[in-house]
């Protein structure tokens, strides 16, 4: 995936960072309520998680992911945040055991993506939710519609880019087609899916510097420069800069970027909800 390593603390980089943007509007779409259990699916190092937890101060939020080291920096910072609603389990969501009806809001900021079966993943997940819980889950649109990533596969790879290729690993854009994702939400037991575009820039940092250390660390940048040749990695990263530092304005680098808020309810069946 793109950020299983780096630096997740939130400041003028890392991916906090990043999506400073992107966040503002989940939490808007989320809605989470004073009495909310609540379910951050790939929580990482847990803004999302924390800031659900501020709202729902008589309920309660778990934040799921497969990674340890970061859910030790997501349970540091919740315990700095002094929030005693928080906790936080090391989970493959697809195929964790959750309590199930206990939560009435899932919610993930591109978390959900990474699934090796998403029927299985979301209906695992939607067995957690109450009936006629929601979920609201942010993800990328198409590859091509996001500038960010077009723009590192042309730099490391000619006019077009190379095309991604399973190297790279676990596909970020696999939930960017909306016609799919209904097909997959609806075959794990989910209803009243909406799909509402997001349109916002993200954030690679204050100087170019920052910015390509940044960039170097997304696991496609790594594997594209690993599949170039010794003296075609330099020159590579080269333009990459180059192409940064064209993004490069008064407020930092930024780039274009589209996403989609997608939500959903727990479907309801005939003998009572979907299971
Ligand atoms: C792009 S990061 C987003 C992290 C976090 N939601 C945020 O916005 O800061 C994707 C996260 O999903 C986690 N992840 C991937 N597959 C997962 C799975 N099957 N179950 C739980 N977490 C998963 C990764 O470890 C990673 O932390």
């Amino acid at each position: 995936m793109r950020h299983a390593t780096g630096d997740h603390t939130p400041g003028t980089s890392g991916y906090d960072a990043e999506l400073q943007r992107h966040n503002e509007v989940l939490r808007r779409a989320a809605g989470v309520r004073l009495h909310d259990h609540v379910l951050d699916i790939g929580c990482g190092t847990g803004q999302t998680t924390r800031q659900a937890a501020r709202r729902a101060r008589a309920g309660s939020v778990l934040g799921v992911d497969v990674s340890e080291p970061a859910l030790g920096r997501a349970r540091e910072l919740a315990r700095a945040e002094g929030l005693r609603n928080v906790t936080f389990e090391q989970a493959d969501a697809q195929a964790h055991r959750f309590q199930q009806e206990r939560f009435d809001l899932v919610i993930s900021r591109f978390g959900t993506m990474f699934f090796d079966d998403p029927v299985a993943a979301f209906a695992n997940i939607g067995r957690a939710l109450r009936p006629a819980g929601r979920l609201v889950m942010m993800v990328w649109q198409a590859r091509e519609r996001n500038a960010w990533d077009v723009a590192i596969r042309r730099s490391l790879g000619g006019a077009h880019g190379p095309a991604a290729g399973a190297s790279e690993g676990p596909d970020p854009f696999s939930l960017g087609d909306p016609p799919a994702v209904q097909e997959i939400l609806r075959a794990s037991g989910f209803a009243d899916v909406a799909f509402t575009g997001v349109h916002e820039r993200v954030y690679y940092g204050p100087d170019v510097a920052t910015a390509l250390a940044w960039v170097r660390g997304f696991t496609c940048t790594g594997a594209l420069l690993k599949g170039l040749d010794p003296a075609g990695a330099p020159r590579a990263v080269e333009k990459l800069r180059a192409v940064l530092a064209a993004h490069l304005g008064d407020d930092g680098v930024w780039f274009d970027s589209r996403a989609w808020i997608i939500t959903a309810r727990r479907a309801a069946t005939e003998r009572g909800v979907a299971g």
